[in-house]
């Protein structure tokens, strides 16, 4: 199964009552697994969160460090971008060559990279030399 087909199957189970936007994402680690998100929706707005924030967080709980490459799927009319705070999550944990597929679920993809997502990121290197920087 491909990584596109992961993300196809979770999105199945998004809980996304208010947008009717269901996503699915699926990303392989460095350390060789693959893990899974869907967006999960609040009656609170603000509180709902992106399936690729899922997809992260479930590779964090697994024990896996380290993005290798991300597939995100939804039926969009084109492939679905990731949000900004999406990209800025994906650039934590990710070089910026890995290769990023958005796909629609009627068999439209685009690949990309997180540094295309994420031009200019800010990154820990930023903070080097800073006085307010932890030790
Ligand atoms: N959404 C994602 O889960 N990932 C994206 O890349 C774009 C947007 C979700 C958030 C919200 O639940 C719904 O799609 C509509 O914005």
């Amino acid at each position: 199964m491909s990584l596109i087909d992961d993300a196809a199957a979770v999105r199945l189970n998004a809980h996304a009552p208010y947008s009717g936007f269901k996503v699915g994402a699926a990303l392989r680690s460095v350390e060789g697994r693959v893990h899974l998100g869907c967006n999960v929706e609040n009656v609170a707005y603000p509180e709902g969160t992106c399936a690729e924030a899922g997809a992260i967080a479930a590779m964090i709980a697994a024990g896996d460090r380290r993005i290798a490459e991300v597939a995100v799927i939804a039926d969009s009319p084109a492939p679905v971008p990731p949000c900004g705070g999406c990209r800025q999550k994906l650039a934590e944990f990710a070089a910026g060559d890995v290769v990023v597929t958005l796909a629609t679920t009627r068999g439209q993809t685009f690949v990309t990279t997180v540094a295309e997502l994420l031009p200019g990121a800010f990154d820990a290197g930023f903070m080097d030399g800073s006085e307010s920087a932890a030790p």
